[in-house]
């Protein structure tokens, strides 16, 4: 798959390298500093390269958007039309603190995505896991019980797609239906925040959701 990279901080860059280790084609794009998107690329290996927003987003079969909230709107501004495109987001709609929820309850960030590029194929995944687990869950991906990852969409390919690169990197995915399901997966996101980074612990936090009977 091709994938695009709209944010290369520790979600997107990490997932990024990961995307391409796992075997596909990856653009890292939306940095402020060129030399970062190139260690990630030299990390990434042959498969990578970068380019601007609008390369990255151009002629993907994915991209992953993987910016700060308050970015969303210079970030979709520069990548320009994503008609037809699968977007996974793993954005969590915070505000510029980084501690509260901006949408919630009755909304979702990634339905407020999804109407603002309604041609699009939005599916929400990788919120609810520190950027901190990726490399160890990579590394141990050939374990028979992986910890789980949740997504939602209300798009069959982009489910599909989402589903392919979680496993991919490493984790179990979770399908967890249509994509109003983030008004739950956001809030879950903020737990997995604040028990990955309570004062003192290991922030290689992840999850496995287990079903008896
Ligand atoms: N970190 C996590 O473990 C985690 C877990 C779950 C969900 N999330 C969500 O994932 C999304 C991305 O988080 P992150 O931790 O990967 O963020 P991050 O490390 O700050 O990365 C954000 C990316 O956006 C780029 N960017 C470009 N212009 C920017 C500007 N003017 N201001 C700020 N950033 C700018 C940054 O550029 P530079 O490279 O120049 O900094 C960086 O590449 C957020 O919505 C977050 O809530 C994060």
């Amino acid at each position: 798959m091709k994938i695009g990279i709209l944010g290369c901080g520790r979600m997107g860059g990490k997932l990024g390298v990961l995307f391409a280790h796992a075997g596909h084609e990856v653009i890292f794009s939306y940095s402020r500093r060129q030399a970062k998107l190139d260690d990630l690329t030299h990390q990434a290996g042959a498969r990578a390269s970068t380019g601007t927003p609008a390369e990255a987003a151009n002629g993907a079969d994915a991209i992953l958007l993987a910016v700060y909230w308050s970015q969303l709107e210079d970030v979709l501004r520069q990548a320009g039309d994503l008609s037809g495109k699968v977007v996974l987001t793993c954005c969590v709609p915070l505000d510029p603190s980084d501690t509260q929820l901006v949408i919630a309850h009755m909304q979702s960030g990634a339905e407020a995505l999804a109407r603002r590029i309604p041609q699009a194929k939005v599916v929400a995944a990788f919120q609810t896991v520190p950027s901190e687990a990726f490399f160890d869950v990579f590394a141990a991906r050939g374990r028979p019980e992986r910890p789980n990852v949740v997504y939602c969409s209300n798009d069959a390919e982009a489910r599909a797609v989402a589903a392919s690169l979680i496993g991919d990197v490493g984790f179990d995915p979770v399908d967890a239906g249509p994509l109003h399901v983030a008004r739950y997966i956001e809030p879950f996101a903020m737990l997995t925040a604040q028990l990955a980074y309570a004062p003192g612990v290991n922030p290689k936090l992840t999850y496995r959701f287990e079903r008896y009977g």
